[in-house]
């Protein structure tokens, strides 16, 4: 019987009440698809840094990457300034394991309204595919006083290793901040090579790259030739670069015209959070973060501070997650059963069976338990 050992990271707010859920299905499935799970937990997160005033102890990176998987919930806590947790943990996970391919699929489910009107049959089926290592993620940057800035910044990726000197002065002298952007052939080729092999297997005939490149031709110009250059070698898909303001514009007009649309780092950030709103909301919007090494599967939500502890989170796109996790692992069919669970669970419940993110009554364990019982259906 194969076994896998799924680390498992909570994390902060909702993190953990749509996890508890996530971790209740994929034991449901390891039953009935004879396989088996073993789950480690790392409580990191927002009352593990405020207790011991580090994100990470010495080494945890090793034991996760032991894992054959990594089940994220979310991070971020209303007591933590924003930026430790988000860096040293999440974005740490992703630049420490390579996770260079950050896949953010948006669905149209039946059973859940959407805030645009689409035209007779036609359904939205979008795959953001996100560069998740480089861009403005860098992390590379500083803030000074008296008009001058100096800076000397390593860094290190999967890719490479290197070092940026910035010096930055201002006359007369303002108060100033800078963040530097990078791009690498490497990096963008890499997840550009693997968009249009993905567009391909999904039956595309065209990807949507969005860039900047008027605005930023260093940074997005370059990443335009590059994708350019990888597009040659898959003549069946059309590349269409898109200025990604103009993509926010034509999305909610027409998301059903959109396929696989590949992303640099940051706008795949915004324009994932868009295509969960057109196609019913954060609650059912699964991420998956691939590396080489140990891939991350997560919500593309955040730790909703604002409801946390209420109930009201909805846990499908941390249960979404795991089918994607189960791709990943090789277990297809548990995988498509997860994913049919859930559309028959939104497509035959009552309203208030239906989360409270869809205008349902139905607390998050409750879901869970009801995405359970659909799994009967779903061999
Ligand atoms: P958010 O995604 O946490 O919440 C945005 C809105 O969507 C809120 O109104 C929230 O209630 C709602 N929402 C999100 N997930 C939901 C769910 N499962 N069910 C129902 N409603 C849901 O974004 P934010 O408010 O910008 O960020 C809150 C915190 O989370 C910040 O600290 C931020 O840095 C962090 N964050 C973490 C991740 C991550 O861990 N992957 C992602 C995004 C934001
Ligand atoms: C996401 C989040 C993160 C990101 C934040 C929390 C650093 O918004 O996973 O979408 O920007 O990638
Ligand atoms: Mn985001």
């Amino acid at each position: 019987m194969p076994s896998y050992e799924i680390a498992v990271l909570p994390g902060d707010g909702i993190g953990p009440e749509v996890i508890c859920e996530a971790r209740k299905v994929l034991s449901a499935l390891a039953l009935r698809f004879g396989f088996s799970v073993r789950f480690r937990d790392f409580p990191f997160g927002a009352e593990y840094y405020l207790k011991h005033g580090v994100v990470l102890p010495e080494g945890a990176f090793d034991d996760m990457g032991a894992a054959d998987a990594l089940l994220l919930g979310a991070v971020g806590d209303p007591r933590v300034p924003p930026g430790p947790l988000e860096q040293e943990l999440l974005l740490a996970l992703r630049f420490r394991f390579d996770q260079f391919l950050n896949l953010r699929p948006s669905r149209s489910w039946p059973g859940v309204p959407i805030p645009v009107n689409l035209p007779e049959g036609a359904e939205i089926d979008i795959l953001v595919i996100r560069e998740n290592t480089e861009d403005f993620y860098m992390n590379l940057g500083a803030a000074g006083q008296g008009g001058h800035i100096r800076a000397e910044m390593p860094f290190r990726r999967g890719l490479y290793e290197g070092a940026a000197q910035v010096e930055l002065a201002l006359d007369p002298p303002t108060e100033a901040a800078f963040t530097l952007g990078v791009i690498t052939s490497a990096a963008a080729g890499r997840v550009a090579e693997r968009a249009f092999a993905i567009a391909e297997e999904r039956g595309e005939r065209v990807v949507h790259a969005a860039t900047k490149s008027n605005a930023l031709p260093h940074l997005y110009g370059f990443w335009d030739r590059v994708v350019a250059e990888t597009a040659r070698s898959h003549p069946t898909i059309k590349l269409k670069h898109i200025n990604v303001d103009n993509l926010a514009y034509q999305l909610p007009r027409g998301p059903h015209n959109f396929g696989v649309v590949l992303c640099t780092n940051l706008f795949g950030d915004i324009i994932s959070d868009l295509t969960a709103g057109l196609t019913g909301g954060l609650g059912l919007a699964a991420s998956a973060n691939i590396g080489d090494g140990l891939s991350m599967f997560e919500p593309v939500h955040g730790s909703a501070p604002d409801i946390a502890g209420t109930g009201k989170a909805n846990p499908l796109a941390a249960i979404l997650s795991v089918s994607l996790l189960l791709s990943h692992l090789g277990e297809r069919q548990a995988a498509l059963a997860l994913e049919g669970a859930v559309r028959s669970y939104l497509a035959d419940s009552p309203r208030r069976s239906l989360p409270f993110e869809l205008e349902g009554g139905a607390p998050c364990p409750r879901v869970g338990d009801l995405v359970i019982h659909a799994l009967e259906g779903h061999r």
